[in-house]
């Protein structure tokens, strides 16, 4: 009998990645505060989040809170998520009802950092392939994250677009949340239903399909001053 190819064995990564506990919070804080070094305490609302411990829907309640843990027994990277504060004093998120569809819809990173000698070993890609995959499983259907203009290509390799501002079809108006001063806005769609669309008449990519019949039909363009046009039979 013919001998059988042995299979090679897919390579371990030297760390594993997990929600964040309670006695992590000194190392996470220290390590978050990486991606922030000009703020003294950059994260300190995550350290509240983490002292409530875990609880749904998120690891945190409404936040995700992972850290990675490298073989060597160090926590060697951290990553901070929750909806954007921005939704809920957002001029055109109007009503609690609109609110509520966002912030189901809408995840935020709002930091992550790996320790400076574990860089290099993949451990920002998985800290973010975990939150992708956390987020979805949840039904947020869209993870997005302000970042210095360098780091656009480290999300580009991730699978991120990018654009000065974040813009939203709604039932309502078009939302528009530009990115802080200096910043750049990276998002990236976590089911099929949700895509993003280069609309004729304006210039950055459109969200479309983020909440329930906001689907931009084939063939709609943007009219300064009227906003989205959809041609009859469209
Ligand atoms: C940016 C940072 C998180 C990357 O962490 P890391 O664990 O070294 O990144 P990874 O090893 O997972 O890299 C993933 C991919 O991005 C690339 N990459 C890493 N850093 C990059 C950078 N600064 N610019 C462009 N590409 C980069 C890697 O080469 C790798 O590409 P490949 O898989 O196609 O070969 C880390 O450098 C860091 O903590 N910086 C300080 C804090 C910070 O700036 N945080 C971001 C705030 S938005």
């Amino acid at each position: 009998m013919a001998k059988r190819k042995k299979k090679p064995l897919a390579q371990q990564k030297p760390f594993r990645v997990r929600s964040a506990r309670f006695s992590d919070e000194d190392v996470m804080m220290r390590i978050l505060a990486l991606a922030d070094p000009d703020d003294p305490a950059p994260f300190e609302s995550s350290r509240t989040v983490l002292l409530r411990g875990p609880q749904g829907p998120l690891s945190h309640g409404r936040a995700l809170l992972l850290v990675a843990q490298h073989q060597d027994g160090a926590v060697a990277g951290a990553l901070t998520a929750a909806p954007p504060d921005w939704i809920v004093n957002h001029p055109g998120v109007t009503g609690e009802h609109n609110q509520a569809a966002l912030i189901n819809r809408l995840g935020t990173v709002h930091g992550i950092a790996v320790d400076e000698p574990y860089r290099g070993q993949g451990i920002a890609r998985a800290l973010i392939a975990e939150a992708e995959r956390y987020l979805s499983r949840q039904g947020y259907g869209l993870i997005t994250l302000d970042h210095r203009p360098d780091l656009t290509e480290f999300y580009a390799r991730l699978g991120y677009a990018h654009g000065a501002q974040l813009v939203i079809h709604t039932p309502g108006p078009l939302i528009a949340q530009p990115a802080h001063t200096g910043m750049i806005h990276s998002f990236k769609p976590l089911e099929g239903n949700v895509r993003l669309r280069m609309i004729p008449g304006y210039p950055e990519p459109m969200v479309s399909g983020l909440v329930s019949r906001t689907h931009i039909p084939e063939g709609t363009q943007f009219l300064p001053g009227r906003g989205l046009f959809v041609p009859r039979g469209a």
